[in-house]
Protein backbone atom coordinates (compact mmCIF):
# COMPACT_ATOMS: atom_id res chain seq x y z
CA UNK A 1 0.00 0.00 0.00
CA UNK A 2 1.29 3.47 -0.82
CA UNK A 3 0.40 5.97 1.90
CA UNK A 4 -0.70 9.43 1.02
CA UNK A 5 0.11 12.04 3.16
CA UNK A 6 -2.09 14.74 3.90
CA UNK A 7 -0.87 18.72 3.38
CA UNK A 8 -0.09 18.88 7.32
CA UNK A 9 2.42 15.93 7.09
CA UNK A 10 4.10 16.95 3.67
CA UNK A 11 4.63 20.10 5.70
CA UNK A 12 6.37 18.08 8.45
CA UNK A 13 8.56 16.20 5.72
CA UNK A 14 8.90 19.52 4.33
CA UNK A 15 11.00 20.47 7.75
CA UNK A 16 12.98 17.29 7.22
CA UNK A 17 13.85 17.88 4.00
CA UNK A 18 15.22 21.21 4.15
CA UNK A 19 17.41 19.98 6.83
CA UNK A 20 18.72 17.32 4.96
CA UNK A 21 19.76 20.38 2.26
CA UNK A 22 21.13 22.04 5.00
CA UNK A 23 23.21 19.49 6.22
CA UNK A 24 24.15 17.75 2.49
CA UNK A 25 25.10 21.23 0.99
CA UNK A 26 27.26 22.10 4.28
CA UNK A 27 29.04 19.14 3.80
CA UNK A 28 29.84 19.42 0.42
CA UNK A 29 31.45 22.93 1.02
CA UNK A 30 34.14 21.46 3.23
CA UNK A 31 34.89 18.85 0.56
CA UNK A 32 38.67 19.14 -0.80
CA UNK A 33 41.80 17.28 -1.15
CA UNK A 34 43.01 16.22 2.60
CA UNK A 35 39.73 15.49 4.44
CA UNK A 36 38.95 12.32 5.84
CA UNK A 37 35.41 11.60 5.23
CA UNK A 38 34.93 10.62 9.09
CA UNK A 39 35.38 14.61 9.25
CA UNK A 40 32.54 15.09 6.87
CA UNK A 41 30.49 13.03 9.29
CA UNK A 42 31.47 15.10 12.42
CA UNK A 43 30.04 17.65 11.03
CA UNK A 44 26.65 16.43 9.92
CA UNK A 45 25.66 14.87 13.01
CA UNK A 46 26.56 17.87 14.50
CA UNK A 47 23.87 19.83 12.59
CA UNK A 48 21.19 17.08 12.91
CA UNK A 49 21.67 16.67 16.59
CA UNK A 50 21.67 20.66 16.74
CA UNK A 51 18.72 21.07 15.11
CA UNK A 52 16.63 18.37 17.11
CA UNK A 53 16.53 15.36 14.63
CA UNK A 54 17.31 12.05 14.80
CA UNK A 55 19.93 10.92 11.94
CA UNK A 56 18.46 8.60 10.33
CA UNK A 57 21.20 6.29 9.04
CA UNK A 58 22.98 5.45 12.32
CA UNK A 59 21.10 2.66 13.57
CA UNK A 60 19.03 1.36 10.37
CA UNK A 61 19.31 -2.19 10.25
CA UNK A 62 20.11 -4.22 6.92
CA UNK A 63 18.66 -7.31 6.85
CA UNK A 64 21.29 -7.84 3.87
CA UNK A 65 24.37 -6.63 6.32
CA UNK A 66 22.41 -8.40 9.12
CA UNK A 67 23.74 -5.34 11.71
CA UNK A 68 22.73 -1.72 11.74
CA UNK A 69 24.53 0.93 9.72
CA UNK A 70 27.08 2.79 12.18
CA UNK A 71 27.33 6.41 10.85
CA UNK A 72 24.69 9.17 10.02
CA UNK A 73 26.73 10.04 6.07
CA UNK A 74 26.91 7.44 3.51
CA UNK A 75 30.36 8.82 1.62
CA UNK A 76 30.76 6.65 -1.35
CA UNK A 77 34.55 8.01 -3.66
CA UNK A 78 34.70 6.97 -7.11
CA UNK A 79 33.71 3.49 -7.54
CA UNK A 80 31.65 3.16 -4.66
CA UNK A 81 27.89 3.37 -5.74
CA UNK A 82 26.11 3.80 -1.94
CA UNK A 83 26.63 2.73 1.94
CA UNK A 84 30.07 4.12 1.70
CA UNK A 85 31.15 4.37 5.05
CA UNK A 86 32.74 7.05 6.71
CA UNK A 87 36.80 6.59 8.12
CA UNK A 88 39.57 8.83 9.26
CA UNK A 89 41.94 6.64 6.83
CA UNK A 90 39.76 7.74 3.88
CA UNK A 91 41.07 11.04 3.05
CA UNK A 92 39.76 12.82 -0.30
CA UNK A 93 42.12 13.13 -3.67
CA UNK A 94 42.05 15.66 -6.12
CA UNK A 95 40.05 14.29 -9.24
CA UNK A 96 37.71 12.19 -6.96
CA UNK A 97 34.08 11.88 -6.68
CA UNK A 98 32.17 11.57 -3.56
CA UNK A 99 28.34 10.84 -3.39
CA UNK A 100 27.10 12.10 -0.20
CA UNK A 101 24.07 10.53 1.01
CA UNK A 102 22.23 11.50 4.44
CA UNK A 103 18.47 11.14 5.73
CA UNK A 104 16.93 12.53 9.54
CA UNK A 105 13.70 12.03 11.07
CA UNK A 106 12.04 15.25 12.51
CA UNK A 107 9.24 15.33 13.79
CA UNK A 108 8.46 11.53 13.49
CA UNK A 109 8.99 11.98 9.43
CA UNK A 110 11.74 11.37 6.78
CA UNK A 111 13.76 13.56 4.71
CA UNK A 112 17.06 11.44 2.94
CA UNK A 113 18.66 13.17 -0.32
CA UNK A 114 22.43 12.46 -1.24
CA UNK A 115 24.62 14.26 -3.94
CA UNK A 116 27.87 14.06 -5.59
CA UNK A 117 30.54 16.32 -6.10
CA UNK A 118 34.23 16.24 -7.07
CA UNK A 119 36.93 17.25 -5.26
CA UNK A 120 38.81 19.80 -7.23
CA UNK A 121 39.06 19.68 -10.38
CA UNK A 122 37.68 16.11 -11.80
CA UNK A 123 38.15 14.75 -15.58
CA UNK A 124 35.68 15.80 -18.44
CA UNK A 125 34.12 12.07 -18.26
CA UNK A 126 33.43 12.10 -14.68
CA UNK A 127 31.92 15.62 -15.12
CA UNK A 128 29.75 14.01 -17.93
CA UNK A 129 28.47 11.23 -15.75
CA UNK A 130 27.87 13.86 -12.42
CA UNK A 131 25.68 16.10 -14.91
CA UNK A 132 23.94 13.35 -16.96
CA UNK A 133 22.85 11.44 -13.31
CA UNK A 134 21.67 14.76 -12.09
CA UNK A 135 19.84 15.76 -15.64
CA UNK A 136 18.34 12.53 -15.29
CA UNK A 137 17.14 12.77 -11.99
CA UNK A 138 15.73 16.12 -12.73
CA UNK A 139 13.96 14.95 -15.78
CA UNK A 140 12.41 12.55 -13.38
CA UNK A 141 11.10 15.19 -11.16
CA UNK A 142 9.11 16.41 -13.95
CA UNK A 143 7.09 13.09 -14.23
CA UNK A 144 6.04 13.75 -10.77
CA UNK A 145 2.29 14.51 -11.48
CA UNK A 146 -1.13 13.19 -10.63
CA UNK A 147 -2.20 10.74 -13.19
CA UNK A 148 1.48 9.90 -14.84
CA UNK A 149 2.84 6.46 -13.78
CA UNK A 150 5.73 5.26 -11.74
CA UNK A 151 7.19 3.73 -14.71
CA UNK A 152 7.02 7.45 -16.21
CA UNK A 153 9.44 8.09 -13.91
CA UNK A 154 11.61 5.05 -13.47
CA UNK A 155 11.89 4.90 -18.16
CA UNK A 156 12.65 8.91 -17.81
CA UNK A 157 15.77 8.01 -15.84
CA UNK A 158 16.99 5.01 -17.66
CA UNK A 159 16.62 6.60 -20.98
CA UNK A 160 18.64 9.60 -20.30
CA UNK A 161 21.16 7.41 -18.77
CA UNK A 162 21.57 5.01 -21.49
CA UNK A 163 21.07 7.30 -23.77
CA UNK A 164 24.45 9.41 -22.84
CA UNK A 165 26.20 5.31 -22.52
CA UNK A 166 26.32 5.34 -18.84
CA UNK A 167 24.38 2.60 -17.32
CA UNK A 168 21.62 2.07 -14.45
CA UNK A 169 22.17 0.27 -11.41
CA UNK A 170 19.96 -2.68 -10.27
CA UNK A 171 20.26 -3.92 -7.44
CA UNK A 172 19.09 -0.79 -5.62
CA UNK A 173 16.35 1.62 -5.97
CA UNK A 174 14.73 4.46 -4.98
CA UNK A 175 11.55 4.19 -2.22
CA UNK A 176 8.65 5.94 -1.23
CA UNK A 177 9.41 7.85 2.02
CA UNK A 178 7.24 9.61 4.86
CA UNK A 179 7.19 7.92 8.48
CA UNK A 180 9.36 5.36 7.85
CA UNK A 181 12.38 5.86 5.58
CA UNK A 182 11.58 3.46 3.28
CA UNK A 183 8.02 3.17 2.32
CA UNK A 184 5.87 1.08 -0.83
CA UNK A 185 6.95 1.65 -3.36
CA UNK A 186 10.01 0.72 -4.90
CA UNK A 187 11.36 3.36 -7.62
CA UNK A 188 13.79 1.43 -9.56
CA UNK A 189 15.84 3.94 -11.93
CA UNK A 190 14.87 1.35 -15.17
CA UNK A 191 11.68 -0.02 -16.29
CA UNK A 192 10.86 -3.36 -14.42
CA UNK A 193 8.04 -4.85 -15.98
CA UNK A 194 7.56 -7.44 -13.28
CA UNK A 195 6.39 -4.50 -10.95
CA UNK A 196 3.43 -3.05 -10.37
CA UNK A 197 2.85 0.39 -12.27
CA UNK A 198 0.72 2.53 -10.06
CA UNK A 199 -0.27 5.74 -11.28
CA UNK A 200 0.70 8.74 -8.94
CA UNK A 201 -1.79 10.65 -6.43
CA UNK A 202 -1.50 13.94 -4.73
CA UNK A 203 0.27 13.28 -1.04
CA UNK A 204 2.22 10.34 -2.41
CA UNK A 205 6.52 11.03 -1.44
CA UNK A 206 9.33 9.21 -3.62
CA UNK A 207 12.48 9.28 -2.99
CA UNK A 208 14.30 9.01 -6.44
CA UNK A 209 17.79 8.02 -6.26
CA UNK A 210 19.58 6.78 -9.46
CA UNK A 211 22.91 5.54 -9.17
CA UNK A 212 24.82 5.42 -12.69
CA UNK A 213 28.10 3.34 -13.08
CA UNK A 214 30.74 5.06 -15.90
CA UNK A 215 31.76 1.37 -16.91
CA UNK A 216 29.19 -1.91 -16.73
CA UNK A 217 26.03 -1.48 -14.46
CA UNK A 218 27.01 -4.51 -12.27
CA UNK A 219 27.55 -4.56 -8.52
CA UNK A 220 28.96 -6.01 -5.86
CA UNK A 221 28.76 -5.54 -1.85
CA UNK A 222 32.44 -5.63 0.10
CA UNK A 223 33.43 -7.74 2.75
CA UNK A 224 32.28 -4.62 5.90
CA UNK A 225 28.87 -5.64 4.79
CA UNK A 226 27.56 -2.04 3.33
CA UNK A 227 29.96 -1.15 0.78
CA UNK A 228 28.59 -1.16 -2.62
CA UNK A 229 30.87 -1.10 -5.63
CA UNK A 230 31.27 -1.06 -9.41
CA UNK A 231 32.35 -4.83 -10.35
CA UNK A 232 34.57 -3.25 -13.05
CA UNK A 233 35.72 -0.60 -10.63
CA UNK A 234 34.50 2.23 -12.98
CA UNK A 235 33.06 5.27 -11.28
CA UNK A 236 29.93 5.95 -10.19
CA UNK A 237 27.67 8.39 -9.48
CA UNK A 238 24.54 8.61 -7.08
CA UNK A 239 21.80 12.07 -6.54
CA UNK A 240 18.41 11.45 -4.53
CA UNK A 241 15.74 14.32 -3.75
CA UNK A 242 12.41 13.58 -2.16
CA UNK A 243 9.80 14.69 -4.53
CA UNK A 244 5.66 15.10 -3.34
CA UNK A 245 2.90 14.64 -5.79
CA UNK A 246 0.93 17.63 -5.37
CA UNK A 247 -1.90 19.14 -7.79
CA UNK A 248 0.23 22.09 -9.21
CA UNK A 249 2.90 19.28 -9.80
CA UNK A 250 6.35 18.17 -8.40
CA UNK A 251 7.53 19.53 -4.78
CA UNK A 252 10.99 18.80 -4.19
CA UNK A 253 10.81 19.06 -0.62
CA UNK A 254 14.93 18.45 0.06
CA UNK A 255 15.70 21.51 -1.57
CA UNK A 256 14.77 25.43 -1.22
N1 LIG B 1 19.50 6.84 0.55
C1 LIG B 1 19.70 5.46 0.88
C2 LIG B 1 18.38 4.78 1.01
O1 LIG B 1 17.41 5.43 1.04
C3 LIG B 1 20.60 5.28 2.02
C4 LIG B 1 20.24 4.34 3.13
S1 LIG B 1 21.62 4.05 4.10
C5 LIG B 1 21.11 3.20 5.44
O2 LIG B 1 18.25 3.60 1.02
F1 LIG B 1 22.08 3.16 6.28
F2 LIG B 1 20.09 3.79 5.98
F3 LIG B 1 20.75 2.00 5.08
CO1 LIG C 1 16.95 6.90 -0.21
Amino acid sequence: MIIRKSPAELEKMRRSGLLVYKVLHTVAEMVQEGVSTLELEAAAEKLILDAGARPAFKGYYSPAAGNRYPYVLCTSVNDEIVHGMPSKHKILKRGDIISIDTGVQLDGYYGDSAITVGVGEISPQLAKLLAVTQESLERAIEKVRPGNRLFDICSTVQKHVESNGFTIVREFVGHGIGTELHEEPQVPNYVDRNNENPRLKEGMVLAIEPMVNAGKPQSKVLSDRWTAVSQDGSASAHFEHCVAVTKDGPWVLTRP
